[in-house]
């Protein structure tokens, strides 16, 4: 892991967002019903995104939400400005066998950079394509332990210190297996969705043993509204630096 080798940098403060059902779940099992939180949820997504330097999401996600991963409009663009942060977020896809669409509502709005990052199950020809979409393509082993590697260096190279996550549950699974993510902000939803195969927070293969469970604590619990707004901090992050925590979360966001 990059805190360890002196040859590799830091990654960057990694928080995962998302909203969640009573029941685990963060969209129908169809995947037709995308968003389950409230206004005030988006709000504080928008919030949180305006203490990011960069936006981190999976394909699917991108590509099923017709997410453009902006800046949250005037407000947020202003409080990006008083941060000393570039006025959008710079965003990264991760797509591990490249097969981010073409289509996709990302490639239609040019604000900010973004990069795509891909795996060797990447053939040529989707490397060729999505260079011609992106301005950047990189790619890494596939691992976890490549993947704190990929993004620590991606990180420096492109001046990234707190790098916020928005899903879906197998990028975020992926990331949990590889110890990189330092905070969740978890949006409990007062609904039911149901449905073995809907999608949850981490959707990879899970850890067989307890003992294996990444452990986090509640830093921050806030009813607003019919919801519960909720942060964890990793067990073991409390050291770390760079970008640092949220600094609070409400539903109107961290201040
Ligand atoms: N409620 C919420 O807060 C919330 C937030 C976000 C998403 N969602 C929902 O979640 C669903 C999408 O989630 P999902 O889990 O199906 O998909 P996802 O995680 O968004 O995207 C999966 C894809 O991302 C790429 N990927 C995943 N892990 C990777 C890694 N370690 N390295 C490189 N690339 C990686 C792969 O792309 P390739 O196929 O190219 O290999 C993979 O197929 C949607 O229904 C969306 O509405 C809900």
């Amino acid at each position: 892991m990059s805190e360890t080798n002196p040859k590799v940098p830091k990654r960057p403060w990694v928080v995962v967002n998302m909203a969640m059902s009573a029941d685990g779940k963060v969209a129908s099992a169809n995947r037709r019903v995308t968003r389950i939180g409230s206004d005030q949820d988006l709000e504080a997504l928008y919030a949180l995104r305006s203490t990011a330097d960069a936006i981190l999401c999976g394909a699917r996600t991108v590509e099923e939400t017709n997410a453009t991963l902006g800046n949250g409009g005037e407000r947020h663009r202003r409080n990006r400005r008083r941060r000393g942060l570039q006025e959008f977020p710079l965003r990264i896809v991760a797509s591990a066998a490249g097969s981010l669409s073409s289509k996709a509502e990302l490639w239609r709005h040019s604000f900010s950079p973004i990069i795509v990052l891909v795996t060797p199950r990447a053939s040529a020809s989707r490397i060729r394509r999505l260079r011609r979409l992106a301005n950047d393509v990189v790619t890494y082993a596939g691992d976890p332990k490549s993947l704190g590697t990929a993004l620590a260096r991606l990180a420096a190279r492109r001046g990234i210190r707190r790098l916020v996550v928005e899903g879906g549950g197998i990028l975020n699974a992926a990331l949990f297996a590889a110890d990189c993510v330092d905070e969740i902000h978890l949006t409990l939803c007062p609904l039911l969705m149901g449905g073995r195969t809907a999608p949850s927070i981490a959707d990879g293969p899970g850890f067989a043993e307890l003992a294996n469970a990444k452990h986090f604590k509640l830093v921050s619990a806030k009813p607003h509204g019919r919801e519960l707004f909720t942060v964890y901090l990793r067990v073991g992050s409390e050291s770390r630096k760079p970008g640092g925590p949220t600094r609070g979360r409400s539903p109107s966001g961290p201040s």
